[in-house]
């Protein structure tokens, strides 16, 4: 059976989300680079192991990979999963786990990468606003997309209510990116991830539409 470690920094609903998926596969660990995270304590209740790299013991950013990376390896994973970690990562790790290395991400990417991308979103004016699960290169909220949801943006929407809508998504499309993962149903060439046997209804989606 294959494993996944989990990398988390806060509430981790992701992380809750993919213990409560019955995945087709084992979650070793969830690790935090933060020692407060709420998430460790939800994982624990779980059964699972949990553990703190702390960044703030470390100089600089390679000597805190490193040990983050040592830290994964010690459970020999075969897929790591980022749900709300929210660090940069360097080169070097992000190399070392090429292809195995997965994030979620609360905009429809390549738009609004970063921090905040709700209220960006609703400062721009989008009519549709996602989450979007992929395969992390260096380049900070890129890499190969695997999977993203779509909402509307409703005219009376905050940061928050959108936030929320956006979340619900979330809980949704990582689970299942990380099972096609596990089923060995991810085909990465360049920048492309086919998903083997994916079904769609073919459905368009688009926004603003009847909403009452
Ligand atoms: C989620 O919305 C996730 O997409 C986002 O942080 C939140 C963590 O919530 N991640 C990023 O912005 C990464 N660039 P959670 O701890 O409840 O899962």
């Amino acid at each position: 059976m294959k494993s996944l470690v989990i990398l988390i920094s806060g509430r981790g609903s992701n992380m809750q989300a993919l213990i409560e998926a019955s995945l087709p596969g084992r979650i070793a660990a969830v690790i935090s680079n933060r020692p407060g995270a709420e998430g460790l304590e939800i994982a624990e209740m779980r059964g699972i192991e949990t553990q703190v790299v702390d960044q703030r013991a470390y100089p600089d950013r390679i000597a805190f990979d490193a040990a983050l990376a040592e830290k994964i390896d010690s459970y020999q994973p075969d897929l790591v999963a980022l749900a709300g970690f929210m660090r940069i990562l360097g080169d070097i790790f992000v190399n070392r786990y090429h292809g195995r290395l997965m994030n979620v991400h609360p905009s429809l990417l390549p738009a609004f990468p970063g921090l905040d991308t709700h209220a960006r979103a609703l400062q721009e004016g989008v009519k549709i606003h996602g989450c979007t699960v992929h395969f992390v290169t260096s380049q900070v909220d890129h890499g190969p997309i695997i999977v993203q949801a779509a909402v509307p943006v409703l005219p009376d929407d905050t940061a928050e209510t959108l936030a929320a809508r956006v979340l619900q998504q979330e809980h949704r499309i990582y689970p299942e990116a990380i099972r096609w993962f596990l089923e060995d149903r991810l085909q990465l060439s360049h920048n492309c991830v086919e998903v083997i046997d994916a079904t769609t209804d073919g459905a368009v989606l688009y926004s603003p539409g009847l909403h009452k």
